[in-house]
Order: structure tokens, then C-alpha cells, then sequence
């Protein structure tokens, strides 16, 4: 059975992609980030403690929930040390490297201790995992009771979307972000189920004009 029921490809995550996302992140998706991380805060309440990024890329989310949420420190997960990398530069770019960390790690595997998650978020990341039970359950693993996470893609709203969209369709006319296929009724019945299998009874499934989120919180 398929195991990630929103894949739609599978890139290859080389250097070359690391560095283009970088470049598109610190760019014409630039604007989406603080208000994806906004969004993050707010619906789940959470707001201290520990965040992870999960697929953190270039860790431009995780630097908007740091600046976000001034008592919360993040750690930007990614499996790719090309990623790491770019995060790395970025975290002291951005002068935070006092409350933002990079470490190697795979969603199905988190280098993380039971409980030690107040915050999960995760964007642009979930399509391309191996195997999302597993990831889901590994994330629920790492939460802490009363803790949340926010996972998903998108761009944040409407406007923000068309904006990008027409950007990136300037720059390259073949880039499709059509989430509709990944997030159909079929498609948001097996997370249900999933969520059911992981024995998450909280949980809320976002399809908008910001994007499609799955926010779950972790019983206190
Ligand atoms: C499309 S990029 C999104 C990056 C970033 N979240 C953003 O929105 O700018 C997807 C990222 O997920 C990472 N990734 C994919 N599968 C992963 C896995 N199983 N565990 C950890 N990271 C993964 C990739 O290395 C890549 O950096």
C-alpha cells in the first residue's frame, strides 16, 4: 500500500536543489514565512518552549517562528546536509544562532528525546516522505504533553499565493504547486484514519486559502 498517499514526485534533494530553494525562499517566497509562522502560533497557542522545523531547507520558517515567538528556541531539522548548510549561513545571517540550531535528522527518525517538543511545524516537507505513519507517529513521539504541531504547505493566503505563483510561473512555466491532487477528500479521510492508528484524538485538518494543514495536539 502506498505509504505517502500526497507524494506526487520524488526529487532528488542534491545540492543543486538545496541552493535553488534557498534562492527561492529568500526571495519570492519570502514573504510567506512570517505569515505562516504567525499562523502556526496562533492556531495552535503555543508559543514557549522548544519548536522543531521539520524539513527545515534553508530554515526560513524557523527563523520567522524565532522571531515570532521571543521565548521559544528552534531547532531546524533537515536530512540534508546541503540544506544544513544553507541553514547554518542563514541562522547567523539572521543573528539568532543563540536560539536557532541545525541538526541532521529524517521525520521517520528524529535525533530527538521522547516529550521535548513544545512546537512541531513543517512546511513544503510532508509530500516527499517516505512513510507518513511513521512519520506522524515519530512526531507525535517527540511532542510534549500539551504540545502541538502544524504541518503542511501552502503559502500562507490568497494573495501571498497568486503573488508567488505568477512569480515562479515567470521564472520557470513548467513549475507546477497544484496541491489539490495531493489534498483530496480520499486523501483527507486516510489522514483521519492515520491520526485514529497514532491515538491523536486532537486534531484539525486546515484545506484554505492558506494551505492544507494538519494541527494536532498532544494531550496534556
Ligand atoms: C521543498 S523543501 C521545503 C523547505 C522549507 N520547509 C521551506 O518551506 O522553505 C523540502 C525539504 O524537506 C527535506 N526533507 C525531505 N524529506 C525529509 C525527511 N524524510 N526528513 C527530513 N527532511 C526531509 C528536504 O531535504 C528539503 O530541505
Amino acid at each position: 500500500m502506498l505509504k505517502n498517499w500526497t507524494q506526487t514526485k520524488k526529487p532528488a534533494f542534491d545540492r543543486q536543489g538545496a541552493v535553488q530553494m534557498n534562492e527561492i525562499a529568500q526571495t519570492i517566497f519570502a514573504p510567506i514565512y512570517p505569515v505562516i509562522a504567525r499562523q502556526a502560533l496562533d492556531i495552535t497557542g503555543i508559543s514557549r518552549g522548544l519548536c522543531l522545523d521539520i524539513g527545515s531547507g534553508p530554515a526560513m520558517l524557523a527563523i520567522a517562528v524565532a522571531r515570532n515567538a521571543p521565548e521559544m528556541d528552534v531547532v531546524a531539522v533537515d536530512f540534508s546536509d546541503d540544506s544544513l548548510a544553507i541553514a547554518t549561513e542563514n541562522i547567523k545571517n539572521a543573528h539568532l544562532e543563540h536560539r536557532i540550531s541545525a541538526r541532521k535528522g529524517d521525520v521517520h527518525h528524529l535525533p530527538i528525546d521522547d516529550g521535548r517538543a513544545n512546537l512541531i511545524v513543517s512546511r513544503g516537507s510532508m509530500f516527499f516522505w517516505k512513510d507518513l505513519l511513521e512519520a506522524f507517529q515519530e512526531m507525535y513521539r517527540v511532542l510534549a504533553p500539551g504540545g502541538a504541531a502544524y504541518i503542511g504547505g501552502g503559502f500562507g493566503s490568497l494573495e501571498l499565493r497568486e503573488q508567488v505563483v505568477a512569480a515562479m510561473l515567470k521564472r520557470d512555466p513548467t513549475w507546477d504547486c497544484s496541491t489539490r491532487k495531493k489534498t483530496d477528500d480520499e486523501k483527507i479521510k486516510r489522514f483521519k484514519e492515520m491520526f485514529r492508528e497514532i491515538g491523536c484524538n486532537r486534531h484539525t485538518i486546515i484545506n484554505n486559502e492558506t494551505g492544507f494543514w494538519l494541527v494536532f495536539f498532544k494531550e496534556a
